[in-house]
């Protein structure tokens, strides 16, 4: 086996490369970006900020912050043929699919950011003019991530799309693009445009989770970024990643009532169920992030009022985390009870894990950046394999097989 070791099912315990974006402490229930823990930026910052924070490494200054804020929402409008992309898919598609596939078509645009056109790696070279062109692309994919969202959204409502705002914030602009509750010339609910923006802000960056890695493992090609990060994006919509926000809710609807929370763990632990929304390959006691989501939900349902669903969350909570099963397996929640809050702000079921989507695509830039510029340029990720299959053996004719 030439001295290659097998990493285990899911690279349980492999790393890849080294990183200066995100720590995680699984065992003490520790997150930071770029050295900031999450529950200061939670309180503080934006996720626009915070996006820059991770992309670039520093807080910006106030000068800083204004060039970037105007360039992303600058860059918030798409190309008019994008409108009839959105539309070519049945009214019906998972608005995943339809993300997905988008920032794969954006990328149909920009030539200039794309190496296999241009026959080398345009973007590692390090110089002002490299560094400008990946910003562009930068600027580009967070700006658009909002405007391709809700298009996908307003293709299912069989709606207009609208041009993007550039005098709201990042947030602030989407929920108007939104627009999913249907006010007529919409005015963003102060509490609740904040409370988006702290969900976004949390789903920022988890370093290298599944589709992370998926980004940098396409990315290391040296693809366009928008291929790169369209791949990430298929990644992040499987239920036991991204597409987890939405399976919880689905799980609360089929438990119904809190009575009936009891007989549904114990099909859990016959496998014949999942128990979305708790368990993490990283964290095993507790994830940072759920309890500033639950902080953002309480203030979130004084708005919308309670979503019935809570009372079903909070038993299940109560009894999974005094059942043996679970408590020896270190399932704890994660993030992905968010999804009541989503449900309370009246966003479309399926539509949860595109809401991970959008904030995320910072994250996959800041590591896709970081691939660009890493010392020695970009290797293309290889893994190698223990080859377990059969022996040398001769072909045999189909007349004369059994
Ligand atoms: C996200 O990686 C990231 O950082 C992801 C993320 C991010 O920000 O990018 O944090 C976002 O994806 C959060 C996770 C969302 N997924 C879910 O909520 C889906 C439900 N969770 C599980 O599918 C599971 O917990 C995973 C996928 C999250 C983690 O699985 P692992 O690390 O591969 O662990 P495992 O499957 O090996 O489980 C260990 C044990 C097993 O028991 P045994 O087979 O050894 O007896 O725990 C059990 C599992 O069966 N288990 C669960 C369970 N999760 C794990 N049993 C019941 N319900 C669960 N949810």
């Amino acid at each position: 086996d030439k001295g290659l070791r097998v990493s285990d099912k899911g690279y349980l315990n492999t790393a890849v490369l080294r990183s200066e974006i995100t720590y995680i402490d699984g065992e003490a229930g520790v997150l930071r970006y770029r050295g900031y823990p999450i529950e200061q930026l939670a309180l503080h910052s934006s996720h626009l900020e915070t996006a820059y924070l991770l992309i670039y490494g520093a807080l910006p200054s106030t000068s800083q912050f204004q060039i970037f804020q105007e360039e992303v929402m600058h860059h918030g409008v798409t190309h008019a043929d994008a409108e009839q992309f959105c539309r070519s898919f049945r009214y019906d598609a998972h608005p995943m699919a339809i993300l997905t596939s988008a920032f794969a078509y954006l990328g149909s645009y920009y030539s200039e950011a794309n190496p296999s056109l241009q026959g080398q790696n345009i973007f590692s070279k390090g110089d002002q003019a490299s560094l400008a062109l990946m910003d562009k692309q930068i600027y580009r994919l967070i700006g658009k991530a909002t405007t391709l969202a809700a298009m996908a959204y307003r293709v299912r409502q069989g709606r207009e799309f609208v041009t993007p705002p550039t005098n709201l914030s990042y947030t602030g602009s989407f929920l108007y693009q939104m627009d999913h509750l249907g006010e007529e010339n919409y005015v963003p609910n102060p509490v609740l445009e904040k409370a988006l923006d702290v969900l976004f802000l949390l789903h920022a960056d988890h370093e290298l989770n599944a589709s992370a890695t998926t980004v940098l493992q396409t990315g290391s090609s040296l693809v366009d970024p928008y291929s790169a990060i369209a791949a990430g994006c298929a990644s992040l919509y499987g239920p036991l990643h991204g597409g987890a926000n939405e399976a919880v809710i689905r799980m609360l609807i089929s438990i119904g009532k809190p009575e009936n929370v009891p007989a549904f763990l114990e099909a859990v632990k016959r496998r014949e169920k999942v128990l979305s929304g708790f368990g993490h390959r990283v964290y095993k006691t507790s994830d940072p992030r759920s309890f500033i989501v639950r902080k953002t939900a309480d203030e979130v349902f004084k708005i919308t009022g309670k979503d019935e669903l809570l009372e079903t969350a909070m038993a299940l909570h109560a009894a999974a985390m005094k059942d043996e099963y679970f408590i020896k397996r270190k399932l704890a929640p994660n993030v992905d009870f968010c999804g009541l809050i989503y449900r309370a702000m009246g966003f479309p079921l399926d539509f949860f894990p595109v809401l991970f989507a959008v904030p995320r695509v910072v994250g996959w830039l800041a590591h896709w950046r970081q691939m660009m510029l890493q010392e020695g340029g970009v290797k293309i990720w290889r893994p190698r394999q223990i080859y377990v299959g059969a022996s040398k053996r001769d072909y045999v004719l189909i007349e004369e097989r059994i």
